[in-house]
């Protein structure tokens, strides 16, 4: 039994010394006096427990309320908080819309080849397929100067162009809800055809209206046939490189796309065709000792290309100025 009792004194001596810092704690608060200490104690003797006083009932009772209303106020604020970011987040994306956080919980780790030593775009005027296709496939930041200011687009695609070509096509504006896909950033739209609703006034963001920015894919065959009179394939893209057969529009005024990597499987042109647009490009976190994010801006007739598989990437329009791009893939 001796061997028992070792272990067990010492963990008194231990307790001991415990109990005695905190009394000399609760004494040194100044809230507890020796004298109330001891009266405690004896009525611990008496009938073998601390009585501590019981708040008054009243007071509980408002305690609860009080617990209760903060509880029922913080859901009914934060739902809808929590709402508008989940939105927010699923509208950036530029595709696989249900599993964005997955996709960038699961993504590969960048080994950060991709973005060591990159302190911006090369910038380049307007080159020929040849002179452009040692860069074709490279995950550097390309401008192409004025490479696409003599496509018919720059001049005839507009948002009434857009509104009438697609109010005159049965099932256009509703297929890009149920086939294609619809950006509202962070617009008051919920689908295409609020975009053609708004006053001529809002479209043309007078003074007083609210700013609008949207995006979506035209995957319709008859409005992609419409809209490709407008614009050809890129003439400095590869012969043999595949698009898809979708194409972004992106329009609106001031805003434009939170940082956000794309899930798509090619690289990604845009063509800017109308107002200048500023871009935002950040390397993975996992690459943020080694690179550097930088900005830069594109002008009417541009194209840019990016990697936006690699490089986190935003967009911003210039305060009260509108811009129109179309955007594809190739690869
Ligand atoms: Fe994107």
């Amino acid at each position: 039994m001796a061997v028992n009792e070792e272990p067990r004194r010492m963990f008194e001596v231990f307790l001991q010394r415990k109990l005695n810092v905190l009394h000399g704690a609760v004494l040194g608060s100044g809230k507890v006096t020796e004298q109330e200490l001891l009266e405690a104690y004896r009525q611990y003797q008496d009938d073998g427990e601390i009585r501590v006083p019981a708040p008054d009932t009243t007071e509980r009772n408002n305690q609860r309320l009080i617990f209760g209303s903060a509880i029922l106020l913080f859901i009914l604020v934060a739902t809808p908080l929590i709402s508008i970011v989940l939105e927010q987040a699923i509208a950036t994306r530029c595709l696989v819309p249900n599993n964005y956080l997955v996709w960038e919980a699961t993504r590969p780790i960048s080994d950060c080849d991709f973005c060591r030593g990159v302190h911006g775009p090369l910038i380049f005027g307007n080159l020929t397929k040849e002179e452009f296709r040692p860069y074709a496939y490279s995950s550097q930041p390309i401008i192409l100067k004025n490479a696409i200011s003599h496509w018919p687009a720059t001049k005839l695609l507009n948002y009434t162009f857009l509104r009438d070509l697609y109010g005159k096509i049965p099932g256009a504006l509703d297929s890009v809800q149920s086939d294609c896909q619809f950006l509202h950033f962070k617009s008051n739209f919920l689908t295409l055809r609020d975009v053609f609703s708004m006053s001529q006034s809002r479209a043309e963001f007078r003074k007083g209206e609210l700013p609008w920015y949207v995006g979506w894919s035209n995957c319709h065959p008859q409005i992609l046939t419409e809209l490709r009179k407008l614009y050809p394939r890129p003439h400095f893209l590869p012969d043999d490189a595949e698009m898809p057969n979708t194409d972004f529009i992106f329009l609106g005024y001031e805003q434009g796309a939170v940082m956000h990597l794309d899930y798509i499987p090619r690289l990604m042109w845009q063509a800017q065709l109308r107002g200048n647009k500023s871009w935002v490009l950040a390397p993975t976190p996992e690459c943020d000792s080694q690179c550097k994010s930088f900005t830069f801006y594109v002008e009417p007739g541009d194209a840019v290309l990016v990697d936006t598989r690699l490089w986190y990437h935003g967009t911003y329009v210039p305060k009260g100025e509108f811009s129109l791009t179309i955007q594809s893939e190739y690869g």
